[in-house]
């Protein structure tokens, strides 16, 4: 007698944070920037993107976010290729980039930065309880809450930045030197938030960062790109202590 097993809806899985960039390569019309870069990502992992000026470092979040079209190469959300997608169905799929630079509306108040940032994810009462679950995270953004984001010093707009990503719930966040032109005790602060962000969200995160050693501090892994190669992929504290390939590559 065998039995009939009746066809059972599966459900869409939900997707753990399992990054691959396999072969990327990425060009600006002329010579690649990217050659064929392999990274991999574990869900929750962090991982430090190191270079020098030039190496290709914000071409590599650009091309993950969607912002500039990859040459060739896949890249792989849980196994999915995000590369046929537009920037803001990547983002949909969990994709978060905080650029370098002002990435907060300056003419807006922080709270409607933050609204903004959770305007496709949450609605009415939901919507409320995100904004106020950054606030519990970022308490000078909510001293701060009805300035406008050109009143902020710079380590309030990069937290801004951060929570306003943070809001839309991403399963990928990749941020492009956030510790630019903060005092060592604010890179300090925004490197535990970004350390307990990964750990208590599950989020996966790929931190590109000209502050080695800041950087080397919150990560699991290092991967060191050279003219847009990768010549270097080790956990963080290998990394941290090899000083020939810190004088080769990272400049100290
Ligand atoms: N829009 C563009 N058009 C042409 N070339 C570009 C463009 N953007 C970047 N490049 C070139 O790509 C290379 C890598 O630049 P990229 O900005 O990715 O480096 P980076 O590692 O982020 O450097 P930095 O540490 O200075 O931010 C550089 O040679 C740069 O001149
Ligand atoms: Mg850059």
């Amino acid at each position: 007698m065998s039995a009939t097993v009746a066809p059972t809806a599966q459900p869409t899985p939900t997707p753990a944070g399992a990054l691959a960039l396999r072969g990327l390569t990425v060009g600006f019309g002329g010579a690649p920037v990217l050659h064929g870069v392999d990274i991999e990502l574990r869900p929750g992992e962090v991982v430090a993107l190191l270079g020098a000026n030039g190496a290709g470092k914000t071409t590599l979040l650009r091309a993950l976010a969607g912002l500039v079209p990859a040459a060739s190469g896949d890249i792989l959300l849980d196994g999915f290729d995000l590369a046929p997608l537009r920037t803001e169905q990547r983002a949909r799929r969990g994709i978060a980039l905080v650029p370098d630079g002002q990435s907060v509306v300056a003419e807006l108040t922080v709270e409607e930065n933050l609204r903004l940032g959770a305007l496709w994810r949450h609605r009415g009462a939901a919507r409320d309880r995100a904004v106020a679950a950054i606030y519990e995270l970022f308490e000078p953004l909510a001293r701060r809450r009805t300035s406008d984001g050109h009143q902020l010093s710079g380590g309030e707009r990069q937290m801004l930045a951060l929570g306003r990503a943070l809001i839309a719930e991403p399963i990928v966040l990749a941020l492009d030197e956030p510790s630019l032109g903060l005092a060592p005790l604010v890179v300090a602060q925004l490197m535990g938030t970004l350390r307990d962000a990964a750990e208590s969200r599950g989020l996966t995160v790929l931190l590109a960062e000209q502050n080695v050693t800041s950087a080397l501090s919150i990560a699991d892994r290092g991967v060191v790109l050279d003219l847009g190669r990768v010549v270097a992929d080790a956990p963080a504290a290998q990394l941290a202590t090899d000083s020939a390939l810190r004088h080769a590559y990272l400049g100290f």
